[in-house]
């Protein structure tokens, strides 16, 4: 609990502040201090936050549009492939900015100190897109046209399709730059993007679910069943591929 982590009179001011007013009367900044104390992170985090408050925001806008811009990149990709070929590759698109709380948690648990610059160099999926394609081979087309394009710089990539991990899980992970252009200068920002397919994207968020269920003990059985839960999966993938590979004939 978050009371029990931090214990400085600053802790009982913001307590109290968001107490007598309503939420709605919360600037963005405000909300952020409230998240903070919601989650387990340290005094020094919080102060740090509190120091940080505007330059942090603006941080965090630089990669929504970061986000953006690849999510719109995304979205022409799937209207002229669905001009050329008559059917969407893309299923779903599924942005996300990770919070300010779970930043700092995630610097804290790697040791790194807690700075602007040190969540540049050191976080890719401060902005992250979920790409839900239809089938495997679209995860390539797409991946492919994104990186052909000459704003997109390549940082990393890994194919979890074609090398799953042990547990079973697989998607295509790309690590991206993409500059945006703001009055004055230009930076380049870092996007994680996961591409997978349906059936990918049902195996992996059943799978999240219940390995975050806390009260639930993961055993070795489990894992035993969802790594069969994968090969199915896989299955259902490849029958669905030859499927329309018989179509397109
Ligand atoms: P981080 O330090 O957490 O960024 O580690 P990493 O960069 O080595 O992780 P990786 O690229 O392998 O995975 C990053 C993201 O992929 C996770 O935050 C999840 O969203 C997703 N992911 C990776 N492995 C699994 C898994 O086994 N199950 C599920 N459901 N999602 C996974
Ligand atoms: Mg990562």
């Amino acid at each position: 609990m978050a009371s029990q982590v931090i214990s400085t009179g600053l802790e009982s001011v913001l307590k109290k502040q968001f107490k007598e007013r309503e939420m709605f009367e919360l600037t963005n900044e405000d909300r952020m201090y409230h998240q903070m104390l919601m989650a387990n992170v340290d005094e020094n985090a919080l102060q740090w936050a509190q120091k940080k408050g505007l330059d942090a925001q603006r941080f965090m806008t630089y990669y929504k549009c970061a986000m953006r811009e690849i999510e719109t990149k995304l979205y022409v990709l799937d209207e002229e492939f669905s001009l050329q070929h008559d059917r969407n590759p893309i299923n779903s698109i599924k942005t996300r900015l990770k919070s300010v709380p779970s930043i700092i948690e995630k610097l804290q648990r790697k040791e790194i100190e807690i700075s602007l610059p040190a969540i540049e160099q050191n976080l890719d999926d401060v902005a992250g897109i979920r790409v839900v394609c239809s089938f495997v081979q679209d995860v390539y087309t797409i991946a492919q046209a994104l990186l052909m394009q000459d704003d997109i710089t390549l940082i990393e990539r890994k194919d979890y399709i074609k090398h799953p991990k042990e547990n079973g899980y697989r998607s295509l992970h790309l690590i991206v730059e993409v500059p945006i252009f703001l009055e004055k200068e230009k930076k380049n920002i870092r996007v994680e993007v996961q591409l997978r397919t349906i059936a990918m994207d049902c195996w992996a968020s059943l799978e999240h679910q219940l390995r975050y269920k806390k009260k639930l003990e993961f055993t070795t059985e489990m894992q035993n069943e969802l790594l069969e839960c994968a090969k199915l999966s896989v299955e259902l993938d490849s029958r669905m591929d030859a499927l329309k590979n018989g179509i397109n004939k």
